[in-house]
């Protein structure tokens, strides 16, 4: 299995060119399939969860194509409503195909998904959602049938909280609903911003982007459309933490430092210079970073549960104490296991990690998912010696090309297949 070999100690300058957004991609892809028309999506990374959806497309009868960074989707009706359970088990968030699936076909079969390495991940939230709007759901051994035969009909959808997977499946589905939707306490991640843009230049009828509010004015139809994914907010934060644990000056392109503020004010705190560009960040960070005494991630706009890792990994030799809780996820601290292998001294108490920074030094580490991954990489560029990364596929799964764009600002580090 190939394995990650970084090399600590070299400070980071120069260019990043981030890629469109893994979280942004996955449910316009499941969006395509309400469109009866071509569809050009531009800006898509080259990393396995694309290619994971594009497979689901495939199986439901949808020809696609991914030439340079533009995925081409031939939108007309989906021939099969299952989604595998290969396909459920490798990549969860499949569940936000379903939402499409049922609207255009009047059913969808899934294998209800597993957890994953971040907890349970229940899909409750999604289940009332399209109960709300007049499917229903039965379960068959470890099947999941919803179906629709009337149609989908427009509901008040109150979200007991503001899951970004249940809010992309509500608004999937109510976008070709008889009648108006109202979506209560929505999530109000960037990307589901990205999605309601796509499906209103499509036809759709969609009020309330990035408020808690959506509103949903059903449609007969929705037609192909070209659109440009939004920048990956999350690889954007990879590299800012980075540069917080090697030291050093970098510029990052093709960003929208607006989705970036969070992590912006945790790393400025952190000693960190930031300047905001039109589509550019740059940050310049100290030696040794300074230590945040509380920081902790909730929903958008506040700090990004998926940039918890690779901040903590940065501050994990910062001077001093810094605590960060997990506001989002049960399990998301099983990375600091291998931190702690690189002798970071950090205590996890329940959501509560308290890290006392300390010099780190090479060590041989494992992925046990993607951000988990990215945590690793963090302190290995700010690490004495040489640390292996092993199960790196889980890296490959959000991110496009990281080891060559850190290369390309001097750090030392390569595949070793
Ligand atoms: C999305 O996952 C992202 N994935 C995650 O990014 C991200 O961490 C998460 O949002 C939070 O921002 C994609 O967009 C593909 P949620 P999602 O529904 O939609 C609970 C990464 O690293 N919940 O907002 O699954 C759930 O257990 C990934 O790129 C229910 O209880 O997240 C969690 O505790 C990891 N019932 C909380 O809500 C439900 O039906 C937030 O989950 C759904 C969710």
């Amino acid at each position: 299995m190939p394995k990650m070999i970084i090399t600590g100690g070299k400070t980071l300058n120069g260019d990043v060119f981030i890629s469109g957004a893994k979280n942004s991609v996955l449910p316009l892809l499941a969006a395509t399939l309400l469109c009866d028309g071509e569809v050009k999506l531009y800006n898509c990374p080259d990393i396995s969860d694309v290619e994971n959806s594009l497979h689901i497309l495939n199986s439901l009868g949808i020809e696609t194509a991914f030439k340079d960074d533009c995925i081409t989707v031939n939108g007309r009706m989906p021939i099969n409503t299952t989604i595998s359970e290969n396909m459920m088990r490798k990549m969860r968030s499949s569940v936000v195909f379903v939402g499409s699936i049922l609207a255009r076909r009047g059913k969808a079969v899934i294998s209800t998904p597993g957890g994953c390495e971040l907890g349970p991940r229940p899909i409750d939230i999604h289940i009332d959602v399209l109960k709300s709007l007049g499917a229903t759901v039965t379960e068959d051994r470890g099947k999941m049938l919803f179906t629709a035969e009337n149609g989908l009909k427009g509901n008040t959808i109150d979200l007991k909280l503001p899951s970004v997977g249940a809010t992309e499946t509500a608004i999937l589905a109510a976008v070709t609903a008889q009648g108006t939707t109202v979506i209560n306490n929505a999530a109000r991640e960037p990307e589901i911003g990205d999605l309601i843009d796509f499906l209103n230049k499509a036809g759709a009828d969609i009020i309330g982007k990035n408020s808690s509010t959506i509103t949903i004015k059903g449609v007969n139809k929705l037609n192909g459309v070209s659109h440009r994914v939004i920048p990956d907010r999350i690889e954007a934060a990879t590299f800012m933490a980075a540069v917080g644990s090697a030291s050093g000056s970098i510029t990052l392109h093709n960003v929208i430092p607006a989705h970036l503020e969070s992590v912006t004010e945790v790393l400025t705190r952190a000693g960190c210079k930031i300047t905001a560009g039109d589509n550019t960040l740059d940050i310049t960070a100290p030696k040794s970073l300074k230590s945040v005494c509380f920081i902790k991630s909730l929903p958008y706009p506040s700090f990004p549960t998926d940039a918890g890792p690779m901040i903590c990994a940065a501050l994990s030799k910062a001077e001093g104490n810094s605590v960060f809780c997990e506001g989002i996820f049960e399990n998301r601290f099983r990375y600091i296991s291998e931190l702690i292998k690189m002798g970071a001294d950090i205590k996890i108490e329940g959501n509560i990690a308290v890290i006392n920074g300390k010099p780190l030094f090479g060590a041989e580490c494992k992925s046990f998912d993607l951000r988990g991954g990215a945590a690793v990489v963090v302190a290995a560029l700010g690490a004495r010696g040489t640390t292996v990364l092993s199960n790196i596929e889980y890296l490959n799964r959000g991110y496009d090309n990281l080891s060559e764009k850190l290369a390309l600002i001097g750090a030392d580090i390569y595949i070793k297949e």
